[in-house]
């Protein structure tokens, strides 16, 4: 990789403010002073120095976010804020969202700037479950948890897969697991038997969950976690 995109990439700044650090001759790689932006660095083996300071490097960046209602999961919009202004120090990677949640919709949202990953998690190749907590606007009707567990049509030619439903602590409090992340996909769940989702918080990716994350926080996943989302 180019020792310009290594530092850019390691956040220690932009692609042409570390050109002028290399042309100031503060980078050393191997102990010796480069002035070549386009040398060809390995992150694993080479030993990269800026100013003395070692620069330690991320192939990937992983990042949950427990998304707020009123956010929408979108980079820029118009009129709403969005779910990437509530993630500072990033700027320097090119993350993207795994999946989306309504604006309305609060819980966990992940970025990785890991394209391979993210294809993974939301190709409909791949099961990978994703677990809400939804509030109804009246009691759930037992029967739906074998309609839900053996899957149905949500409209012509659309049909949903298999979905785990649960009841919680009360009748209006379900848990839901989808195994896909079709548009608006719980609410039209329930609105085709006649329910209104009054609200929805998605708390878990396979074996991932928000933890105490607070609501507007954001954090890097840990090193398992990262694995037990390549695993799904
Ligand atoms: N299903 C929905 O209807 N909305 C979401 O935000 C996520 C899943």
């Amino acid at each position: 990789m180019r020792l310009d995109k290594f530092l850019a990439n390691a956040g220690v700044g932009t692609r042409s403010e570390v050109k002028n650090l290399i042309k100031l001759g503060v980078v050393l790689v191997n102990q010796e002073v480069i002035l070549d932006s386009g040398l060809d660095v390995n992150p694993e083996r080479d030993e990269v120095l800026v100013d003395e300071a070692p620069v330690s490097y991320q192939e990937y960046v992983y990042l949950m976010l427990n998304k707020p209602k009123g956010y929408v999961s979108a980079r820029e919009d118009r009129k709403d804020p969005t779910a990437f202004s509530l993630i500072q120090g990033y700027e320097h990677r090119d993350l993207h969202l795994v999946g989306r949640l309504d604006k309305d919709t609060t819980g966990l949202l992940i970025f990785t700037d890991n394209g391979q990953l993210t294809h993974h998690l939301t190709s409909p190749k791949h099961d990978v479950g994703k677990t809400y907590h939804v509030t109804l606007d009246q009691p759930l009707d037992k029967k739906l948890i074998d309609i839900f567990k053996a899957g149905f049509s949500l409209g012509e030619k659309e049909m949903v897969k298999a979905a785990s439903l649960n009841l919680l602590t009360s009748p209006h409090q379900v848990s839901l697991t989808i195994y896909e992340g079709k548009f608006h996909q719980v609410k039209r769940m329930f609105s085709k038997f006649g329910y209104q989702v009054v609200g929805l918080h998605r708390h878990a990716v396979g074996d991932v969950t928000l933890g105490n994350l607070k609501e507007g926080e954001f954090r890097e996943l840990t090193h398992n976690e990262v694995a037990k989302l390549k695993s799904l």
